[in-house]
């Protein structure tokens, strides 16, 4: 009923960069405590210049959606620091979903990579994830080939955990 009743109303939200004091939100009440280090991490990236941390916020909930972007990285064929960011760990809360926030987000990191200088977009998509996909089809990106989807991270007791997520890349000219 809840969800009914948020779903029908008006959400008044705005999108801004994140700074410190907002990775505790990037938790979601608990349900990504797992990610606390490389959030952490991620921060560090964003205050040499290499990251972006974008939140969708509203006045009344706090953090509602989150999408995160590497502008450099060891890896240039995903993020290389002039033409070339790579789109990752974006989120909306599922009470805030299909109601044009996650493509409002999208839209607001594009025009800014665009005013940076960058003219490309890269993203990963879990294979099985098609009602991603067809967003990201709609916002012009179109798959390049398929990524393994293997990569690891520290969780906040120290613990190294492994994911096996097949994906397609995607990308997305951003000049046209
Ligand atoms: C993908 C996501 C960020 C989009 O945000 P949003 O605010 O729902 O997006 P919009 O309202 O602008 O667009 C709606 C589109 O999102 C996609 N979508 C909707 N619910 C979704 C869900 N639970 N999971 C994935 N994609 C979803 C659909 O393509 C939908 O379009 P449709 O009308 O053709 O079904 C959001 O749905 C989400 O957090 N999903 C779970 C996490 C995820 O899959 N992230 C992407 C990782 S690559």
């Amino acid at each position: 009923m809840m969800v009914q009743n948020l779903s029908a109303a008006p959400i008044s939200y705005g999108v801004r960069l994140a700074s410190q004091k907002d990775l505790p939100a990037l938790e979601w009440n608990g349900e990504y405590t797992h990610f606390r280090r490389m959030y952490a991490d991620v921060y560090q990236l964003v205050e040499k210049g290499d990251a972006l941390i974008w939140i969708a916020e509203s006045p009344a909930v706090g953090l509602i959606g989150q999408l995160f972007v590497s502008l450099k990285s060891g890896r240039s064929e995903l993020s290389d620091g002039k033409t070339r960011a790579y789109i990752y760990a974006f989120r909306v809360k599922p009470a805030y979903r299909g109601r044009g926030v996650g493509s409002r987000l999208m839209a607001v990191v594009e025009m800014d990579l665009l005013r940076r200088g960058y003219s490309c977009a890269t993203l990963n998509v879990a294979q099985e994830n098609i009602d991603a996909r067809r967003l990201y089809e709609r916002l012009g990106y179109y798959v390049t080939g398929a990524d393994p989807g293997r990569w690891s991270y520290v969780d906040e007791k120290g613990q190294r955990r492994e994911v096996h997520e097949p994906a397609w890349r995607m990308k997305k000219d951003l000049k046209r």
